[in-house]
């Protein structure tokens, strides 16, 4: 074998290079290439054997079933919802999100409900003192709760303690990033760190059967920092993200290998820290106001999950200049389709007017689902008129201006009837289509065609289309 040779990886693709640039070539950042050393080290140090005799491969057929992974519920419904009923053992959780935003409040109150359910729980930080942490656990009211803490950064130390744990259910490092291993040459929370750090703890979850959760930085552009191989390398990658200006958390699944993604589970902090929200939908609408023009209710849908929230928009004149256009919490390109759509099929003067659009408790919404809660939301704001109050809107418009179904149109329906609207705007079913739908009691649906019947209709305050009582 030849003498190790100097590469390059870049810290947000993870792409390799055999020279250094100012821009990596195959994601296009700047500044991001860092050395690395190989080939003694592959990934996590390990050593190449090229004088192995491999072992033959055993084959077998798609067919026979494995049964499903067991699962360690934490007790904490909304964040065992997410994984998909719990923590599986062995496997990898990574858990992002902003500063500030709640993570060590999470897992110290998820490790402490595994502590309680009489689980062998470990949580070392890098971040914090164990004084910081117990004074946190103290203020959470956790201070009891059987959980084997320690500050350290070194993974040798780590890993070493580890093995002193056979019995271990789950382990927390917060975060991955503080984390360094002697055994690699560069500074912590460099690319080559992380990604050594991650393998040898993983490697250990594998081999022990605990179930590792990870925190993960983020960058300004929201992705995990590091390498985006460090997503690969794990089973679960969880996003908890919020406003800081909101009180409320959603805990989100990116990737789940045991489950469903786009799972949500929605958190309040208090200053008792996270406390679960069973209802968001009621959360989402506390603050809205009926009779105001420029809003309506989206019943939306976040993995199986029904949520209903507000979409608010204002316009403003902008009578010289291009007209500004600011979201918070949807597409933006989205919103210019619709704007093109009102104005040219409809006959809607959008373009000499800014528009901020927002949905309202800080929420994302990723559904085009949302796009008649929109619609209706900038038609009401033009013509200065509310949205019928006891309405919510769901469905999907297409360049025609034409409403286009979407799915899950009775678990939508339920919550709109659970939280006690009367009325739902949805996109017209088509003759001979799709199954029976159950309407709920007390809830009349409310069929439009194409954009310009909702247009009619809320600028004529008439309630529009074919009234479908409940069957
Ligand atoms: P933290 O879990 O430290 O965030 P992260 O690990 O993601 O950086 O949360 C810190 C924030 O949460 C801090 O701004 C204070 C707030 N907080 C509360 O409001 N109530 C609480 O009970 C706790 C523990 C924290
Ligand atoms: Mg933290």
């Amino acid at each position: 074998m030849g003498k190790p040779a100097k590469t390059y990886v870049c810290a947000a693709c993870g792409g390799v290079f055999p020279k250094w640039a100012g821009r990596c070539e195959a994601c296009g950042e700047w500044n991001t290439l860092e050395e690395q050393m190989t080939p003694a080290s592959l990934p996590g140090g390990l050593k190449a054997s090229p004088h192995r005799r491999g072992a033959k491969l055993e084959f077998v057929g798609l067919e026979g079933v494995s049964p499903p992974p067991p699962r360690v519920p934490s007790t904490i419904a909304e964040f065992d919802r997410v994984l998909g009923g719990g923590l599986v053992p062995a496997s990898v959780v990574l858990v992002g999100g902003d500063p500030g935003i709640g993570k060590s409040t999470l897992l110290l109150q998820a490790s402490a409900a595994l502590g309680r359910a009489g689980r062998q729980v470990i949580y070392i930080s890098g971040e914090e003192s164990v004084d910081q942490i117990r004074l946190r656990a103290a203020r959470l009211g956790l201070a009891k709760s059987p959980v084997h803490l320690a500050a350290a950064t070194q993974l040798g130390d780590i890993l070493a303690s580890l093995a002193q744990f056979p019995d271990a259910a789950l382990v927390v490092i917060d975060s991955i990033q503080t984390m360094w291993t002697e055994g690699v040459d560069s500074a912590p929370g460099s690319v080559t760190q992380v990604r050594a750090a991650a393998f040898e703890l993983i490697r250990a979850a594998k081999t022990q059967g605990f179930a590792l959760m990870l925190v993960g930085h983020v960058t300004k552009e929201g992705n995990i920092a590091g390498p985006r191989v460090l997503e690969h390398m794990v089973d679960v990658v969880l996003h908890f993200e919020g406003d800081r200006g909101h009180q409320f958390r959603i805990l989100r699944g990116i990737k789940n290998r045991f489950g469903a993604t786009d799972e949500i589970g929605v958190f309040e902090m208090t200053s008792a820290g996270l406390s679960e929200v069973a209802n968001p939908s009621a959360l989402f609408l506390a603050e809205r106001r009926g009779n105001v023009s420029g809003s309506a209710v989206f019943a939306g849908l976040e993995g199986s999950r029904p949520v209903l929230v507000e979409i608010q928009v204002l316009l403003a004149p902008n009578p010289g200049g291009a007209p500004r256009r600011s979201v918070i919490g949807w597409d933006s390109g989205r919103l210019s389709m619709l704007l093109a759509v009102l104005e040219t099929r409809c006959g809607l003067k959008l373009a000499s007017s800014d528009v901020y659009l927002n949905v309202a408790g800080g929420l994302r919404v990723g559904e085009p689902a949302a796009d008649l809660a929109v619609a209706a939301a900038l038609i009401s704001a033009a013509a200065d008129v509310p949205t019928d109050p006891q309405m919510v809107f769901f469905g999907e418009i297409g360049l025609s201006g034409e409403l286009r179904q979407v799915a899950q149109t009775d678990l939508r329906l339920k919550e709109a009837a659970k939280l006690g609207f009367s009325r739902a705007a949805t996109p017209k079913r088509v003759a001979g289509g799709t199954a029976r739908l159950a309407v709920p009691k007390g809830l009349a649906m409310v069929e439009i065609g194409h954009l310009t019947d909702l247009v009619g209709a809320i600028t004529t305050g008439a309630k529009p289309g074919m009234k479908h009582e409940e069957d």
